[in-house]
Formats: C-alpha cells, structure tokens, sequence
C-alpha cells in the first residue's frame, strides 16, 4: 500500500482507535503503524502497570493522597523490542509487557483507569508522545480526550460473543485452567465501568468512524483502515 503517490511527502497524522474490551483495536493499531512507520502506543498498557505497581505496592487507590504519593515513583516507558519488533511496556525499568496480561491485573485495571489523579497522569504522558505526530495509539477516551483533534478517529466494536472468543483464546494460551465464563464476567464488567465511570467513560467521539469487524478478517479491516487513512493524509 503506497500512501504517498506523488514526489510530495505524505503529512504526519495522529491515528486514534477506541472501543470496547477485545475488539481487535492493538491488532489494528499494530498493522496500521507498520504500514505507516508510525509510533503505536497501547495506552492500556500504562493502565495495566500503574494497576500492576499499586498491587505490588498495596497502594489503595481510593485514597488520592496514597496515589498521589505513589504516581511519584512510576516511570513507564514504551521499548522496542528488536526480536519481535514490537513495542513493549516497561514499568520502572522492568519490562511488564507478559504479567500486565494477566487476568489478576484485568479485575483491577478498570478501577484503577476510572481514578482522575491516575487518568491526569497518563493523559499528560500520553499527549507528549503524540506531540511529533505519526502515531497511532488505542484505548478509551483516546479521539475524545486526549487527542480530540486527531485526523482520523476510529471507533471499533465487535459483537460481545465474538470478543469474548478472541479474548479466551489469547488467555487459554498462557493459562489452560481459564473458562470462557470467567473472561465473558470479565469482558462485561471492564465494558461496564469503563463507559459509565464519572471521567472520560468510553464513549464515541462525534467525528470517528465506526469499524465494525465482527465479520471481517485481519485483512479486510486493515483495506478499510487503509482507505480512511489514505484520504485523511491528503
Ligand atoms: O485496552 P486494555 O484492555 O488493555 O485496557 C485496560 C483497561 O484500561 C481498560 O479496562 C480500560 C482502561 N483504559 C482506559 O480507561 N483508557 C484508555 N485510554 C485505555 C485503557
């Protein structure tokens, strides 16, 4: 796929995607920033390590001066991994990337992502990353909040059954003893909080496009991504 036709670069955009649990957003995220040599940031990812330093750390993030205190002493950082080109979480110098998989950190994450002192943190980290431009980044309140002038907004859904499948199926790999009750539980009560808590619940920005790809393959989303993203660096 060429995006640029001409002897003219093609201009840096920023990509949003946001959606439901398990909709297939990171995948789509990924294949767009390879296409595009973009940056790809999984903000996600720095709700998972934050919920993963406060477990460790026993910190109750009811309390906002306990979180406050303990906001001070993450430093979360995207590396490269050159083995598998892909971008990795790093949570005070350890890599995170595998254990903020976990189910254990996926009960806790929506609570700890619904906590303003935690949103304000990783917000602000997050627009210093899109300051360059040429990123893509996935999450909640991605084309709403953090950067609602992005060029392009994509809004992902996909029906429950079909992301409760594709989420077992990732988990049931690292964990054999996991049921598919136990994820759909799971997937239904994220979805629940995330759209309903007080600061930037999930919500569609009024100028995102809407991907379904219950029906679609890897590939034929990534075509119509393609196309949106084509007319957007015009
Ligand atoms: O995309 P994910 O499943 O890794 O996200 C983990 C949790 O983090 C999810 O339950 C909601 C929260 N999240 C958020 O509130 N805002 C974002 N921009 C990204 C994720």
């Amino acid at each position: 796929m060429h995006f640029c036709d001409g002897m003219e670069q093609p201009k840096k955009i920023i990509i949003t995607i946001d959606g439901w649990s398990s909709c297939g957003k990171s995948t789509l995220a990924k294949q767009l920033a390879k296409e595009l040599n973009y940056v790809y940031i999984d903000s996600g990812a720095m709700y998972r390590a934050i919920t993963l330093y406060f477990l460790r750390h026993h910190v109750d993030w009811t309390i906002s001066t306990a979180v406050n205190e303990a906001l001070k002493h993450i430093k979360l950082e995207f590396v490269a991994n050159h083995k598998n080109g892909q971008t990795e979480m790093w949570l005070n110098g350890e890599n995170v990337e595998y254990v903020i998989r976990d189910l254990v950190i996926a009960e806790k994450v929506s609570e700890v992502a619904a906590v303003k002192e935690v949103r304000d943190f990783a917000v602000s980290r997050q627009q210093e990353m899109g300051k360059a431009k040429g990123i893509v980044m996935d999450g909640r309140d991605i084309g709403t909040v953090v950067f609602p002038h992005a060029e392009l907004k994509i809004f992902m859904t996909a029906d429950e059954a079909v992301r409760v499948q594709r989420r077992f199926k990732e988990l049931y790999e690292k964990n054999p003893n996991i049921t598919l009750a136990e994820v759909k539980q799971n997937l239904t009560h994220r979805d629940y909080i995330d759209s309903h808590r007080a600061i930037s619940p999930l919500r569609q920005a009024a100028d995102a496009i809407v991907l379904d790809n219950s029906h679609l393959t890897m590939k034929q989303q990534l075509g119509i991504a393609e196309k949106w993203v084509k007319e957007r660096m015009k």
